[in-house]
């Protein structure tokens, strides 16, 4: 097709191989520059099929055909290469999170405003079948009225994750575990219930002293604003493996329980009247080598930039709830700084 939306990827580690990967199965999608700051030989790319550069900038000086910008390096950097592509005058699809806090996401907005371009914030567990089929009951209010939601984040990250060197644990490239780990449960969180208020929190660093300067596991427990009360345990302490990602919700005509490594298993479904649905088969998770991340679940975010920009649907997961997200987990880490000791 002559017409395919053009893309380029910037950070090809772990997640922008994929991102490269997804476009190149895309029918209506075409990869036309890659970027890192590491040799292609370095990156493990066996093909020189598709222009490399070295910079952001030099990849838009060469390319002013590009439609979409793909933000794949760390966290640290998502907001500032986002405002680079935004003002080449391109479509930004940005990996998860958006920024690192609420100010440099709010700039992020009031430029892609400007510059009439769109921000694809990535939230790929929105498609896990779980995830939708919870979206779909708590829409139809199946529920009731909510008046408890647990949620259980419980993953491994050791020495094999967080690499002497690495942008993995470092306070300004990383963020925290709530940033890089668990982003997609908070996005599920505030997508389903809404956003949160009075949070209270407990937090330690109890395996990770040696590699990271932030918590390695948090206790938070709040309101939520439009009803009904809410906790997040979260930890990456734990051995081996990742052991669970879990969510429990208890409302006036039901209880509901998605459990599973990644969220990915109806463990409970007692609802008023209702039958539960047989839900479909999930896609596996992302799987790093000694480490496994969330549901592989990009073909449906290159799909929906390739759709919006077509105009036959709109954006899955826009700037401003990607923001929201950055603004609860600010929200959250300012109660860590309020606790006594983070170090234990
Ligand atoms: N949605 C998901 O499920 C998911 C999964 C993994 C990672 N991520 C996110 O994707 C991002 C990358 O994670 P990763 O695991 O692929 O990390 P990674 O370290 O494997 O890859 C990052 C790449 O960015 C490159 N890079 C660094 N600075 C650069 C710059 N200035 N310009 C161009 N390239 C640069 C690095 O050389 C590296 O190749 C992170 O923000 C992470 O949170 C999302």
């Amino acid at each position: 097709m002559s017409n395919r939306v053009k893309f380029a990827v910037v950070g090809l580690g772990h997640i922008g191989k994929r991102h490269a990967y997804e476009i190149s199965q895309n029918d209506n999608a075409k990869l036309v520059a890659l970027c890192d700051i590491l040799d292609p030989q370095e990156l493990g790319l066996t093909s020189d099929e598709v222009p490399f550069y070295r910079s952001l900038s030099d990849l838009l000086a060469a390319h002013p055909d590009i439609d979409v910008i793909n933000i794949c390096t760390p966290n640290g950097l998502h907001a500032s290469q986002t405002l680079e592509a935004l003002e080449a005058q391109k479509h930004v699809v940005v990996e998860k999170p958006m920024a690192l806090n609420k100010q440099d996401a709010e700039s992020v907005i009031l430029k892609a405003l400007q510059v009439s371009r769109k921000v694809f914030a990535v939230m790929q567990n929105r498609y896990s079948p779980s995830v939708k089929w919870l979206k779909q009951i708590i829409a139809e209010k199946r529920l009731g009225r909510i008046f408890m939601v647990q949620m259980n984040c419980f993953w491994n990250r050791d020495d094999r994750y967080y690499k002497a060197g690495g942008w993995h644990g470092s306070p300004d490239m990383d963020g925290g575990v709530l940033f890089t780990q668990f982003s997609h449960f908070i996005d599920i969180l505030y997508w389903l219930f809404g956003d949160i208020c009075n949070i209270k929190g407990n937090f330690g660093n109890f395996a990770h002293q040696h590699s990271t300067s932030f918590e390695d596991v948090g206790s938070i427990i709040f309101d939520f604003v439009n009803g009904g009360m809410g906790s997040i345990n979260y930890s990456t302490t734990v051995w081996d493996k990742n052991l669970e990602s879990s969510i429990t919700i208890i409302g006036e005509k039901g209880s509901v329980k998605i459990a599973g490594q990644y969220m990915d298993k109806l463990a409970v479904c007692h609802i008023e009247g209702y039958d539960m649905p047989e839900l479909e088969a999930i896609n596996p998770p992302n799987d790093y080598g000694s480490y496994k991340g969330s549901a592989s679940n990009h073909c449906h975010v290159i799909d929906n930039v390739v759709q919006t920009l077509n105009g036959s649907t709109k954006v899955a997961t826009n700037a401003f709830e990607g923001m929201k997200v950055v603004d609860i987990i600010e929200r959250i880490y300012r109660v860590r700084g309020a606790s006594e000791s983070v170090n234990r």
